[in-house]
């Protein structure tokens, strides 16, 4: 798709990949709604309009996909990306921390789809993605919740994949491995460290495969750092 002047809506903007991302598509043209709960106080560029929601709120995601149909006629693009994670054996998993994961990592993927495809359907044209984790490709222990999660992810993309080709609407499931972010700061642990993948390059395969020749489709796309410990001693 060639990206100047098309409409996308990226979820969870407010740092990590999300920002990655808006800061890309905003410099290639993209008019991009981002959905979040927090603003980021960096960017402001004229065609970045970010509309406060919260994606496990269904009422909150209606209104603000209403908000942007009333000046958009078509979203071209939605990138699934809020998200989250806890870890730890899964009897010591808080029941608020699951229902917050399986809300914001699953519902609220369905919640956005929901808003777009029909209006993707109508114009004959859209990509969604969805950035799920290596955690939906193998089980791991202590990430039992979150890969649960991210396994939703998973089986929603590539049924949707099929559900949505024979209208012209992409679905890309993307699989990155461990990304410097803030996403650690729930596994004490964990720090994040220069041998993960950035968020920039994460961004940018994303954005490669939303440039692509409408008949090529990206419909899994696994990215792991190389030497995610670093080069062997
Ligand atoms: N970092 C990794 O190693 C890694 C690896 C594979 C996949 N992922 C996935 O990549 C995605 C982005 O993660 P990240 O690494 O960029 O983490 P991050 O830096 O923690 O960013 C997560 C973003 O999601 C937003 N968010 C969380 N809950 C939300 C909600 N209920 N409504 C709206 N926005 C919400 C956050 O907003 P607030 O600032 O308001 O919290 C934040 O902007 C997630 O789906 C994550 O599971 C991450």
């Amino acid at each position: 798709m060639e990206l100047n002047n098309k409409v996308a809506v990226v979820t969870g903007v407010s740092k990590g990949i999300g920002l990655a991302l808006c800061q890309l598509l905003t410099n290639a043209g993209v008019k991009v709604y981002g959905l979040g709960r927090t603003q980021n106080s960096e960017l402001h560029v004229p065609n970045f309009v970010f509309i406060q929601t919260d994606v496990r709120d269904y009422q909150s995601v209606v209104q603000a996909f209403e908000q942007i149909f009333q000046k958009e006629n078509a979203i071209h693009i939605l990138i699934n990306n809020a998200g989250l994670g806890y870890f730890g054996n899964l009897e010591d998993i808080e029941l608020a921390h699951w229902n917050e994961m399986m809300q914001t990592n699953v519902n609220g993927i369905f919640y956005c789809c929901k808003q777009v495809i029909p209006a993707m359907k109508q114009n004959g044209i859209g990509h969604i993605v969805n950035i799920a984790s290596t955690a939906a490709l193998e089980g791991m222990p202590q990430v039992s919740a979150y890969c649960a999660s991210k396994w939703a992810v998973k089986g929603l993309s590539e049924s949707l994949f099929r559900e949505l080709r024979d209208f012209k609407i992409k679905v890309t499931c993307i699989y990155p491995g461990s990304t410097k972010t803030d996403f650690f700061r729930n596994s004490p642990g964990i720090q994040p460290h220069d041998y993960m993948l950035m968020p920039e390059d994460v961004a940018l395969s994303i954005v490669q495969a939303l440039q692509m020749p409408d008949n090529f489709h990206t419909v899994n796309l696994e990215i792991r750092p190389l030497q995610p410990k670093g080069p062997k001693k």
